[in-house]
């Protein structure tokens, strides 16, 4: 039989389900059609991958694109052009925006000013509140929604449900795995005092890791009592990856780059308010605490919490300065770097970034490289050596914390249904981003 297909992905080392080796993928209108030897066959495109490795697409399930309402710091087009950039093929969108995305009508604002306007593939989440808990279960089954997010302790927007009894109330509602930043807000007011004009280094003073794991320990509570699903976002303490490993029944978590690379109080020395995240990065021991809860399995995937602010912004005088930093077009790199340097396997990392992403929030069609799947590869080369730098940041907000970091590791090219979007550090193809379809969420 000679076979034709769109586009073949020739000689590349494929890193899936099935192991790593060099195979051929064949991609027929936007989809893996066939995975193997495929020198018999035709194709519109042949594109040579001889020496790089193919994973499935990279997916980063937390980003904050700031569109609407922030828009000097971000939007939908920058974001995710830098989300390609870096090799991520879809995002998960968080609802701090202006106005917050907590209705219907913000939500499908925000997929129509996503749709084909975006580079990647996305799903935004839907932020809970006090006044939309009825809405949630219709809210998020809508098409494109990644769930429900919830802040527990106050970050950058006005997103906050503090108490027991209101997130009792969203709990019970909610069908779907909701998403949640855990630090303890009555925690994080006591302590406010703890904050030293100027000195960033009292972040994680202030919000601390008690915040942080007695936040933890609440929702884990409350998802036992109401019988729910629950994904705690960027995990920043050693004990909540011990606390967590006992309750995976109901909880998955997520890692972040920043808290795996950086440790206090050097990064505050080093980058004042850059390093400035919420929850915080903490000292050593608990970056060595939450590479424990890679090895070990516990951690599930892996998300940027990308959250741009302008460098004027992040020029205020410290505790004036916003929290965040950009991260969505180095969690390729930095973590390939990683790889190299012996800290986790290439399997384990597509295993945190696709298959991962896919498995917790029931995507269609994502995640493994296998026939029938979206046609999403993200190819890196784990040999050349890079340094990353401003200038190559393509979001608005033109700057990362790692400036000048030199890594081994790097992303050339970004496939999303098929088309080839980045390629050898340009952008190929004119935005073409859908919403990601979950199986919670297709339409009957
Ligand atoms: O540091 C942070 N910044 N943490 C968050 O959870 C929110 C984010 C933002 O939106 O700026």
């Amino acid at each position: 039989m000679n076979q034709h297909f769109d586009t073949i992905l020739k000689s590349g080392t494929v890193v899936n389900q099935d192991g790593e080796g060099v195979r051929d993928i064949g991609v027929t209108n936007g989809r893996i059609a066939a995975i193997g030897s495929l020198g018999q066959a035709s194709a519109g495109e042949v594109i040579d991958c001889k020496g790089l490795h193919i994973l499935p697409g990279v997916m980063d399930t937390q980003v904050h694109f700031r569109e609407p309402g922030l828009t000097q710091k971000e939007d939908l087009e920058t974001g995710s052009r830098s989300a390609v950039m870096g090799g991520v093929t879809a995002v998960f969108e968080m609802p701090n925006t202006n106005p917050l995305t907590v209705t219907e009508e913000a939500f499908t604002d925000k997929i129509k000013r996503g749709h084909h306007r975006m580079h990647c593939d996305f799903a935004f989440f839907i932020g809970g509140t006090r006044e939309n808990v009825q809405d949630l279960p219709e809210l998020e089954r809508a098409p494109g929604c990644a769930g429900v997010k919830v802040f527990i302790g106050s970050s950058t927007g006005a997103l906050l449900v503090e108490d027991d009894e209101s997130l009792r109330r969203i709990f019970k509602v909610i069908r779907r795995r909701a998403a949640f930043h855990a630090e303890d807000e009555y925690r994080l007011n006591e302590r406010k005092p703890l904050r030293i004009e100027g000195d960033p280094r009292s972040h994680p003073v202030w919000r601390d890791e008690t915040a942080a794991l007695m936040a933890t320990e609440r929702l884990v509570n409350l998802a036992r009592e109401t019988g729910k699903r629950i994904h705690v976002l960027h995990i920043s303490t050693k004990e909540e990856i011990l606390y967590l490993r006992d309750h995976k029944d109901v909880a998955s978590c997520e890692a972040t780059p920043h808290h795996l690379t950086m440790a206090a109080p050097e990064c505050y020395e080093r980058l004042g308010t850059l390093a400035q995240m919420n929850p915080p990065v903490r000292s050593a021991d608990h970056r060595a605490g939450i590479w424990y809860g890679i090895e070990q399995g516990i951690i599930d995937v892996l998300g940027s919490d990308h959250a741009p602010h302008t460098l004027e912004e992040k020029a205020k005088t410290y505790p004036a300065s916003p929290s965040g930093m950009t991260g969505v077009q180095t969690l390729v790199p930095l973590m390939l770097d990683h790889v190299n340097a012996g800290r986790l396997s290439l399997q384990r990392f597509v295993d945190l970034t696709s298959a991962g992403p896919a498995r917790l929030f029931n995507m269609a069609c994502k995640g493994r490289i296998a026939a029938g799947n979206d046609a999403d590869f993200t190819v890196v080369d784990l040999k050349r050596s890079e340094t990353i730098t401003n200038k190559w940041i393509a979001s608005r907000a033109a700057w990362t914390p790692y400036d000048g970091v030199r890594v081994q590791g790097w992303p050339v090219g970004t496939f999303v249904r098929g088309k080839r979007v980045m390629w050898q550090g340009e952008l190929t193809t004119p935005s073409i981003g859908e919403p990601v379809r979950f199986l919670e969420t297709l339409k009957p």
